[in-house]
């Protein structure tokens, strides 16, 4: 692996202490990373060599990171030798050219775990010392979402994105884009022969994607009271789940191939403005930073169809939601009960089956199907023939989808994050649902969303799907 430098702008933030430090350790941990590599954390605060080891020992060593095992002291040790921090304001030039001095790698990583709003210096005083050039090495940018807060947004960050970078060097991040579970789907689909002919208007009756959180807001109401449900995780993880779970086979497993199956579903989503439902939970107007008359959405329930021939018809719900009776996230292929079924008029004969990718938790893949219920009499019951993701004892489990897309980056792999045009796609589908959010319906805490949410559904003769924790469980 060529050896290269990774400069993150925000070392000191959130973003930085739940996810890349670990992700860092992890694959430091592995030898994943070039043993003459450098890191260079910038943020404000003023922090000697030693203070930033302390810091990188106290971040590793939270309790709310998701980071569960040991933090080895060797591995410690390795990664705080590649660290170096830099002090100083992003509008600041002198702060570039300390920069400059210290940097050793022709290959960069810029990694932006700041705020939108201090990209465009950050851009700029690059571009004047000349930081943001290839001529000895390569260059890429890491960049979070949100792109934007809606269409028009969008397409100015991403206009200003090209104005500095190349769409190649451009690494616009979607986390769930390195989820492991999502990334299986495309080879459970295209790997394998015999579902796919099934995966059509023809046998499916519709399709149900969730992602429920049992918990609230926390400490994030500054941020989430301004942006709510729908932006946050719909506009971007949802609908990725939707466009690996109903995207056609691409030509070849190549970035351009994957990422264009993927904005042809995007693109062709149909916006449903009358059949969206928002919701906000009981209590949330008193959580730290949120106003005590904000009408954010906690949770939406929504209706779409993707316009094409696959699937004509074949109606695809989607919710998300905080503090739900369950932290579950799943899409499920709800196939269609034919009406020769034999057994149908036995006990739980007319259930219909369904695919589920479940994301997390319980990862896997999951058939279920009716089974006799062993005995004399026909009597029929639900089962699951199931994939599970089984624990590896050399590694982490699953590779966390930072350590993933770290990985990705390095090696100037695009195929799991989102070009311009896939971004543009999302908000186009959001903003006319954003335009007729009103005042959210009310809704328990612990409950599956206001009955708002289950009217939209029941109104087609269906019911939202019970998550169901039965499978999986290792
Ligand atoms: N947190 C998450 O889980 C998460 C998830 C997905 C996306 N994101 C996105 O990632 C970005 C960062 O989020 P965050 O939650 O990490 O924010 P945060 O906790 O507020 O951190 C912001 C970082 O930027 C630094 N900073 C702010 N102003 C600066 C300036 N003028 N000069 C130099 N450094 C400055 C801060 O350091 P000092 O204050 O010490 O200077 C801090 O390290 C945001 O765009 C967010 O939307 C975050």
């Amino acid at each position: 692996m060529d050896s290269f430098t990774l400069i993150i702008f925000g070392i000191t933030g959130n973003l930085a202490q739940i996810k890349l430090i670990p992700a860092l350790y992890d694959m430091e941990e592995k030898d994943l990373l070039p043993s003459d590599m450098t890191i260079v954390g910038i943020a404000r605060k003023e922090m000697s060599d030693e203070e930033l080891k302390h810091y990188v020992h106290t971040v590793l060593h939270l309790e709310n990171i998701h980071h569960k095992h040991e933090i080895k002291e060797e591995v410690f040790k390795r990664l705080c030798k590649k660290f170096t921090y830099l002090s100083g304001q992003i509008q600041d030039q002198n702060l570039y050219e300390k920069l400059s001095n210290i940097l050793k790698h022709g290959n960069r990583i810029f990694y932006l775990a700041t705020y939108p709003e201090l990209y465009h210096q950050i851009f700029e005083n690059l571009q004047k010392n000349n930081l943001n050039k290839q001529n000895k090495g390569w260059i890429r940018l890491m960049i979070e979402k949100p792109i934007g807060c809606n269409l028009p947004s969008a397409k100015k960050l991403n206009k200003l994105l090209l104005k500095y970078f190349t769409e190649d060097q451009i690494f616009r991040l979607d986390h769930y884009l390195g989820k492991e579970t999502l990334q299986n789907i495309l080879t459970f689909r295209f790997a394998n022969d015999i579902f796919e002919p099934l995966i059509n208007k023809d046998y499916i009756d519709h399709i149900q994607i969730a992602a429920a959180e049992d918990f609230g807001i926390g400490k994030r109401g500054g941020y989430y009271d301004q942006v709510g449900a729908l932006k946050d995780v719909g506009q971007n993880h949802q609908l990725q789940m939707l466009a690996f779970a109903a995207m056609d086979a691409p030509s070849e497993f190549s970035n351009e191939a994957v990422t264009k199956e993927r904005i042809k579903i995007l693109k062709n989503l149909i916006p449903m403005p009358d059949k969206v439902v928002y919701g906000q939970y009981e209590g949330y107007r008193k959580e730290e930073n949120v106003s005590l008359q904000s009408n954010t959405d906690t949770f939406y329930a929504l209706k779409t169809y993707i316009n094409n021939e696959r699937f004509k018809d074949v109606p695809i719900y989607i919710r998300a939601g905080k503090k739900l009776k369950q932290t579950v996230t799943e899409i499920s292929i709800v196939f269609k009960n034919h009406v020769n079924r034999l057994f149908k008029s036995a006990d739980s004969g007319d259930e219909p089956n369904v695919l589920i990718y479940r994301i997390q938790p319980n990862e896997g893949i999951v058939l279920k199907i009716l089974t006799k219920v062993p005995g004399y009499d026909a009597k029929l019951q639900p089962e699951y023939m199931q994939y599970c993701y089984r624990p590896n004892p050399y590694t982490h489990k699953i590779p966390d989808p930072y350590e993933r897309l770290l990985i990705d980056t390095i090696r100037g792999d695009q195929t799991f994050f989102n070009d311009a045009e896939e971004v543009e796609a999302q908000w186009a589908f959001i903003d006319p649902l954003i335009a007729v959010r009103g005042k959210p319906a009310i809704y328990e805490p612990g409950s599956w969303g206001p009955k708002e949410a289950d009217e939209l559904i029941e109104k087609d003769g269906r019911i939202w799907l019970e998550p169901s924790m039965d499978f999986c469980r290792i």
